[in-house]
């Protein structure tokens, strides 16, 4: 079995990467990034000399190198991760999540279908489902009501590529995820941007009244569901992949300074974000039923060894907040009045 796999140096693509090439003996991945702020090799240098998988450089917008590639490597499917993936950059600069979300993935199902490739994965987020009242869920068929330019493009690539199955009966299926966490996960993101403010004593900042809720899953339980899903998965089909752990982020943000030692006067609410979603909710049932699977890790469980792997890779956490990570940083947070990080002090 052959995949490519876009997307691969980043947080969930790498934690895929390295699983498949784990538990598949039989699996060979090509993985095409572009590197941007958010890919980093370090997150495969595990699997990095492991003749089974190769690393390409380039960029899925880039119709002439996508199509080349998928006619040299023939894969057996498509893993398609590579996004820009956060809410909050997609507010500061919308254009690059639409280049990549959009027109990247529709490059990338054109030189599919031109291709004739057998399988073509499209990992998507709840986000589309936009904030829902409680105690409603949202299942496969909820209505499409992102709020955030990040949650549009993803809900207009989700459309695409189911189109690219009605039409041209390319065998698309998509994955909607609720929030990830785990390891090697860029500091931007609510957990690991405060487990790293924590162990540095930096403040916490928390949007509006930190009562917005979201649905944790662990990394891990995502990539075994992403396989359940290429194994039993059917095409044309939608997935939600939910970790059944709602919680609300100022809970999230108490847990952490609980594990980390640190106190509550490291919290400092700031303004909020602008279109702020309240509350996102799945229900799973359609990928439990079809796949069995379940989400296994608990979350008291992938937090504390979530907190322990950033203990124990600060050198990682030190390079990938240098340089482009400040100015965001500062972009981001400036404004919200809040005390800036200096790199190396903490
Ligand atoms: P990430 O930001 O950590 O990584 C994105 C990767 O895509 C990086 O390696 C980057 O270099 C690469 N990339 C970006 N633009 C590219 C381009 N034009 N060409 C090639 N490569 C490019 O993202 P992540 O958190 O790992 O998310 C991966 C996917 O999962 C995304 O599609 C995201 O929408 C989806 N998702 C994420 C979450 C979450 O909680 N992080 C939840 C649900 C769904
Ligand atoms: P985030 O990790 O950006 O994921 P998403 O917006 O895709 O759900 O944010 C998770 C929640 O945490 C969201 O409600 C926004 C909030 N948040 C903060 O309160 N402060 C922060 O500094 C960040 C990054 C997020």
């Amino acid at each position: 079995m052959k995949l490519l796999v876009t997307g691969g140096a980043g947080f969930i693509g790498s934690a895929f990467i390295r699983l498949v090439l784990e538990t598949d003996p039989a699996v060979e991945v090509v993985n095409l990034d572009k590197l941007t702020y958010a890919g980093n090799l370090e997150n495969l240098a595990g699997v990095a000399l492991e003749r089974r998988y190769r690393f390409v450089h380039g960029d899925i917008c880039d119709a002439g190198l996508v199509e080349g590639l998928l006619g040299e490597v023939r894969p057996e499917a498509i893993v398609h991760f590579a996004a820009e993936s956060h809410v909050d950059r997609s507010i500061l600069s919308p254009q690059p999540v639409f280049e990549t979300n959009l027109r990247g993935t529709f490059t990338l199902l054109e030189a599919a279908r031109l291709r004739r490739v057998a399988r073509f994965l499209h990992v998507s987020t709840d986000e589309v489902y936009g904030s829902l009242e409680r105690p409603l869920e949202a299942d496969e068929g909820f209505p499409l009501r992102p709020s955030s330019p990040y949650a549009a493009a993803k809900a207009g690539s989700d459309l695409l590529a189911l189109s690219y199955f009605t039409t041209y009966r390319l065998p698309v299926t998509v994955t909607r995820a609720s929030n990830n966490y785990g390891p090697y996960q860029f500091p931007e993101k609510l957990i690991p941007l405060m487990i790293s403010n924590a162990l540095e004593k930096r403040p916490l900042p928390v949007y509006g009244d930190g009562l917005q809720v979201r649905d944790w899953l662990y990394v891990e339980d995502h990539c075994r569901a992403l396989l359940a899903v290429l194994a039993k998965g059917r095409e044309s089909e939608i997935y939600n992949i939910g970790g059944n752990c709602s919680l609300p982020n100022l809970e999230v943000v108490r847990k952490i300074l609980q594990a980390t030692g640190r106190g509550e006067n490291l919290i400092e609410y700031v303004a909020d974000r602008p279109g702020h979603d309240r509350r996102y909710a799945l229900s799973s049932q359609k990928i439990m039923r079809e796949t069995g699977w379940a989400p296994q890790v608990e979350f008291e469980a992938g937090l504390a060894s979530t907190i322990r792997w950033y203990q124990e890779h600060a050198g990682w956490v030190q390079r990938v907040k240098s340089g482009e990570y400040q100015t965001y940083y500062a972009r981001n947070y400036a404004h919200r009045n809040l005390e800036l990080p200096r790199l190396g002090s903490g």
